[in-house]
């Protein structure tokens, strides 16, 4: 079976390339690693890149990146998809600083690399700006969220928890979410989240929102699926971005969450959620609603 163990990067087609990239380096506080036939390329800290950048007429995700546990090569992965069903290509050089891509279009249209090696530009973290640990998840408008999730068990993605029948949330290593997807009449992202150390971290994030004259449009909250203490706002295209800390941590050999203090249960184990528990644990009411 194909397994994949993280979300590596994700692409933006973008109306301007260049206000993205003074988001994405002056407010988030990522690196520009690289600029090439149009395309930016931002890292947050190790890996060359992240976000990727480019000028579209259509602007929006494009798609993302998953990186291959190390025993499937690329070539097994291109293998393994055509067993499934799946049209793959192989691409080389296709990308900078990643030797070897399977591009195929998901159910919903994205697309989705599978890749085995990343060079390591490592540029650090940066001293400005937000500077995330990493991207933490994506969220996807996707036509069918159950259909999804049984699409994306085919590369070792497990189902944490679920709002309901329409919002279902995978993971691929152990954090709660790698990945969730959301039944949406509108295809496109959900939104992108960014992990945050701690709490007063978070807090600090706002505050420079704040300064660049972005607005906080939900939160900040402690969510029920997956517990993470959250808010979005939106960047310079109107893509929506989470910044987060606190998510859950998963044990697949228990199939149960790390405990924590504020868990509904000892143990926590994934489940469903009605709608109004899940978006909020502290009851605060917000005038955006999420989904
Ligand atoms: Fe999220």
């Amino acid at each position: 079976m194909l397994r994949v163990f993280r979300l590596a990067y994700v692409h933006f087609g973008c109306s301007d390339v260049s206000a993205m990239v003074h988001y994405y380096t002056e407010v988030m506080g990522l690196t520009l690693t690289e600029e090439a036939e149009g395309r930016a390329y931002l890292s947050t800290s190790f890996d060359h890149h992240n976000v990727v950048l480019s000028p579209s007429s259509a602007p929006g995700l494009k798609g993302f990146g998953l990186q291959l546990v190390p025993e499937i090569s690329v070539r097994d992965a291109l293998t393994a998809l055509r067993n499934m069903g799946i049209t793959g290509e192989m691409k080389a050089d296709s990308l900078p600083a990643i030797p070897e891509i399977v591009r195929f279009t998901d159910l919903d249209g994205f697309e989705v690399d599978l890749f085995s090696q990343m060079e390591a530009t490592a540029p650090g973290f940066r001293q400005q700006g937000i500077v995330p640990n990493k991207v933490g998840h994506l969220s996807l408008r996707v036509q069918d969220a159950k259909r999804s999730v049984e699409y994306y068990k085919q590369f070792g993605f497990v189902n944490t928890d679920w709002i309901e029948s329409f919002f279902g949330f995978m993971t691929c290593n152990r954090d709660h979410h790698v990945l969730n997807f959301c039944t949406s009449d509108r295809k496109g992202m959900h939104h992108l989240a960014f992990e945050l150390r701690d709490y007063s971290h978070l807090v600090r994030s706002m505050d420079s929102l704040s300064k660049h004259q972005i607005p906080v449009i939900w939160g900040p909250s402690r969510h029920g699926a997956g517990h993470n203490i959250a808010t979005y706002h939106r960047d310079p295209e109107g893509n929506m971005i989470e910044l987060f800390t606190d998510a859950d941590v998963f044990i697949p050999e228990l199939n149960m969450f790390e405990p924590r203090p504020w868990h509904e249960t000892i143990p926590q184990r994934p489940r469903v959620w009605g709608t109004d528990e899940c978006i909020t644990r502290w009851g605060t009411g917000f005038e955006e609603a999420l989904v």
